[in-house]
């Protein structure tokens, strides 16, 4: 029988024995600057709660310089923020996979577009590439007009009502339009569904999902349940498949009624039903990225027009200046009709979009893992096997790159003769590269046609100061305390 220190001393040599065959990628890492934190947690007492990340992410970029490295418990991870390295990063083949964190996003909302691996991801971007074609999206435009023209109703209520939180009527308003472009179902028309319990359901969704990605153990239903985070989740997530699954079945059942045939086969759903009928998707493919498409494109757009009003609201030299411009565009106030050629017309809308995006970019963080062995353009070697965050927040707000007012809202970053001097990675709200966002023109294109309805018939205002803004990463950003909007009607 062994004695305790037998097997103690085995352990070690187990232990030495393992350190050693790794010793390739620990002197790897140790070439790269950056904070280690304690062992075995490394720097996860700091980073577990969400409130705390985009905050420490700055303490160490700050002190460490643009590329540095730690560990979250045994989780070896780099966080960037240097425009040349997320260029190497973005367009290397050796990270084409998420980040270990976008489990959470599996388990939430399934494993579709956004988190599968390579060879499936690649395969599944081609067959879904054409429901994101110009020529689709510009058929999406009388519902960005009808919708919006709904949503002003609801606006008019809010005229003389002091200030408002606006969000949740975008967020309605994104998740129509999202389910109608997408799915080709009006969700307005469901009447059993209640809409403020499903946007809770996706905000708890989203929460839990940011949680368990700093705080992968999390994952674990047992551990959820422990920590009390399972019961409004599992909930959240059954309802929210539940929604998806209806909308899916309606539309087979449509299909098997008036046929196939007199269908925009490439509208997304249509797509991939026609995928799975061929045999080249299952019915889990089809929900899953049923699912992720219409969360990723009415929470960002939602969120995007609600924080770009809220900027205008704090800058309201910059707000009438977008309304000059789309006056001259549309004389007469009321339900206008915003084709695409308007929007190339809407140049200074385009400077505040940008801007707004700058400031707060809707995705904060997004990350990547290293498949083989990656030499950066600065000399480092990230090893295979590394976690990699790209903190686009602090990208956005670097002083080297946007000069000494980064941190201020001004659309004039953008003007072409200070813009074209940008390294072409300076400035990534939808990433690039070989994984960029696949709704990039779709969501600028609706966003467009939303702000100029909304500056040309009603003035925004807020007693919140740009100041006192604080930002919380949840997958898609958010503000500690959300500014509330006062409505003005314009003649
Ligand atoms: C302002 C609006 C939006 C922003 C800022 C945004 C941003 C992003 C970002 C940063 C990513 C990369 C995530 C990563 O690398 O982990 C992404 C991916 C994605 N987005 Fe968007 N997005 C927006 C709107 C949309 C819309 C409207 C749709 C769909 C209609 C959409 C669908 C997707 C999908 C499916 C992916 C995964 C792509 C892939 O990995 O192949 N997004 N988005």
């Amino acid at each position: 029988m062994l004695t305790w220190q037998l097997w103690i001393t085995l352990l070690f040599i187990l232990w030495f024995y393992f350190l050693w065959t790794r010793r390739r990628f620990y002197l790897l890492t140790l070439k790269i600057p950056g904070p280690l934190g304690y062992p075995i947690l490394g720097m996860a007492h700091k980073l577990y709660r969400r409130e705390n990340v985009l905050r420490e992410f700055g303490i160490y970029l700050e002190k460490h310089g643009t590329t540095i490295f730690s560990w979250l418990g045994p989780i070896p991870f780099v966080i960037v923020s240097d425009p040349q390295v997320i260029q190497d990063i973005f367009t290397s083949p050796h990270c084409v996979n998420k980040g270990l964190i976008y489990k959470a996003v599996d388990d939430g909302a399934g494993l579709g577009l956004f988190s599968l691996p390579d060879p499936r991801w690649s395969v599944h971007r081609k067959l879904l590439n054409p429901a994101f074609g110009h020529k689709v999206l510009l058929s999406f435009l009388p519902v960005f007009n009808n919708e919006t023209r709904f949503l002003l109703k609801q606006m008019d209520t809010l005229v003389g009502e002091g200030e408002k939180d606006i969000i949740p009527l975008l967020q309605f308003l994104t998740l129509s339009i999202a389910t109608q472009t997408t799915m080709g179902s009006d969700v307005k028309l469901d009447e059993n569904l209640n809409n403020s319990k499903l946007m809770e359901d996706y905000q708890c969704l989203l929460e839990t999902m940011t949680d368990m990605c700093f705080s992968p153990w999390l994952i674990n239903k047992t551990v959820r349940q422990v920590f009390g985070k399972d019961e409004h989740y599992s909930v959240a997530k059954t309802e929210i498949r539940e929604f998806i699954r209806k909308i899916i079945e309606k539309k087979m059942a449509r299909d098997s009624e008036i046929g196939t045939q007199s269908q925009d086969k490439n509208i997304f759903l249509n797509l991939a039903v026609d995928l799975m009928r061929r045999g080249t998707f299952t019915w889990e493919n089809v929900e899953d990225e049923s699912n992720l498409i219409v969360f990723g494109a009415f929470e960002t757009t939602a969120n995007t027009v609600a924080y770009t009003l809220i900027l205008l609201s704090m800058f309201p030299q910059y707000q009438e200046k977008a309304f000059e411009e789309i006056v001259a565009l549309f004389p007469e106030s009321g339900d206008l009709d915003v084709t695409y050629a308007d929007t190339q017309e809407m140049v200074y809308l385009d400077l505040i979009l940008n801007e707004s995006m700058r400031v707060m970019p809707p995705v904060p963080v997004v990350s990547r893992q290293t498949s083989q062995d990656l030499l950066l353009t600065n000399g480092i070697v990230v090893p295979k096997g590394v976690q990699i965050a790209i903190d686009i927040f602090h990208l956005h707000r670097s002083k080297k790159i946007w000069g000494e007012d980064a941190e201020i809202f001004n659309p004039e970053h953008f003007l072409p003769h200070y813009f074209q001097e940008k390294h072409p990675y300076a400035y990534i709200p939808f990433t690039k590269g070989i994984r960029n966002c696949i709704g990039w023109k779709y969501a600028l294109i609706s966003i467009k046609v939303t702000l100029a309805k909304l500056i040309r018939n009603y003035r925004f205002s807020t007693s919140f100061k740009f100041e006192d803004l604080v930002f919380i990463e949840d997958i898609t950003i958010k503000l500690k305390k959300v500014p509330q909007l006062e409505v003005h009607r314009r003649l």
